[in-house]
């Protein structure tokens, strides 16, 4: 019998639903999906688990450490926990760069206080001053400044100017913030991503309450909208699978017909049917059964068996981005 397990937080509705969908195109024959139950975590002793779905482990360090070790030990992860401790916003801005996909424009910069127990020498590498107005002219203003390695909103700020973007990084304590150029959309759009080929392209309004997000309708429509969906569906794979990511959103933000990839570091997404809706949950749910039973199916005993993008496999090439465009 193989088993999938599930590893989540506060989430009501999309673990259970996953549970149960499993089981129900399985019947429980030759795979079972369960919620993980952890009773020891023993240095490279196998789980039982065949796979293992991870909504929460960004949260909880104890269970990146399990699940780490659950690869090791022939677990197929999902997302790659490896992998994801070492990703972030900023990383993922300039992958996406060199893939040709459009970003706006970015910068990273130095966290207002420093890392507890450093002192002044740790920024001696910095540069005094900066080349501060450099990056501003580049970014322009109004401009974006959000946590290079942040997530739920937190943390994320429009800055009018200079004075007002000193006053918000005042407060930002030891967080490394990124300057971003503002977006000005017509639409928006929230993308899930599984197994690094199902795509399902989503509606969504950041502008309006979280209970009406995804009520919402493009602007565009006709073969230009078409033509738009197209080319989204392409950038969400091309980067998932240069990133390796399983199970992840990527958004974009509408600009004079371009879709500039804005969000793309999810890989515990939101799936709550309250906020998704219906009909979204219900592709999610679906595809990630069937992406869950996948693998276990393919599960190779004892090897490592999550999924390392194109980026993790070798430092991309041209010909692999050549390769990703076709
Ligand atoms: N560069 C940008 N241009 C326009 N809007 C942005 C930009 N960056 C962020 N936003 C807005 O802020 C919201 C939150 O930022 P996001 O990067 O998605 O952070 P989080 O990971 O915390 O969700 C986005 O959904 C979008 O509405
Ligand atoms: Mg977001």
């Amino acid at each position: 019998m193989k088993k999938i397990g599930i590893l989540f937080g506060m989430e009501n509705t999309y673990p259970h639903a996953f549970i149960d969908r499993v089981n129900e195109i399985t019947k429980r024959k030759d795979i079972v999906a369960e919620m993980v139950q952890i009773g020891r975590v023993e240095q490279a002793v196998d789980t039982e688990y065949d796979v293992i779905i991870d909504r929460i482990s960004q949260d909880v360090p104890f269970y990146r450490a399990y699940l780490k070790n659950a690869a090791l030990c022939g677990t197929a992860v999902i997302n790659n926990p490896f992998w994801w401790s070492a990703d972030e916003k900023f990383f993922n801005n300039c992958l996406a760069v060199k893939l040709g996909i459009p970003v706006p424009k970015t910068m990273l910069l130095p966290s207002k206080e420093r890392p507890t127990d450093t002192s002044e020498t740790s920024f001696r590498n910095l540069k005094f001053p900066m080349e501060w107005n450099e990056m501003f002219s580049t970014i322009g203003f109004p401009a974006y400044m959000k946590p290079h390695d942040g997530g739920g909103w937190k943390s994320v700020y429009k800055v009018t100017g200079e004075s007002d973007l000193w006053e918000k990084h005042e407060e930002t304590g030891q967080l490394v913030m990124m300057l971003q150029e503002e977006i000005i959309f017509t639409d928006y759009y929230r993308c899930y991503c599984l197994d690094g080929k199902e795509v399902l392209i989503m509606p969504y309004d950041p502008l309006k309450p979280i209970h009406l997000r995804y009520a919402t309708e493009p602007k565009t429509t006709g073969p230009a909208h078409k033509k738009l969906m197209e080319l989204i569906k392409k950038h969400v794979l091309d980067l998932n699978q240069a990133l390796g990511y399983d199970f992840n959103t990527v958004e974009f933000a509408i600009r004079d017909g371009i879709p500039y990839a804005i969000d793309f570091c999810n890989p515990a997404p939101d799936a709550d049917v309250y906020s998704v809706g219906q009909e979204n949950f219900e592709w999610v749910v679906e595809k990630s059964a069937r992406m869950a039973i996948a693998k276990a199916k393919s599960n190779k005993p004892g090897v490592n068996n999550c999924t390392w993008g194109t980026f993790m496999q070798s430092s991309i090439t041209k010909s692999d981005i050549l390769k990703l465009r076709q």
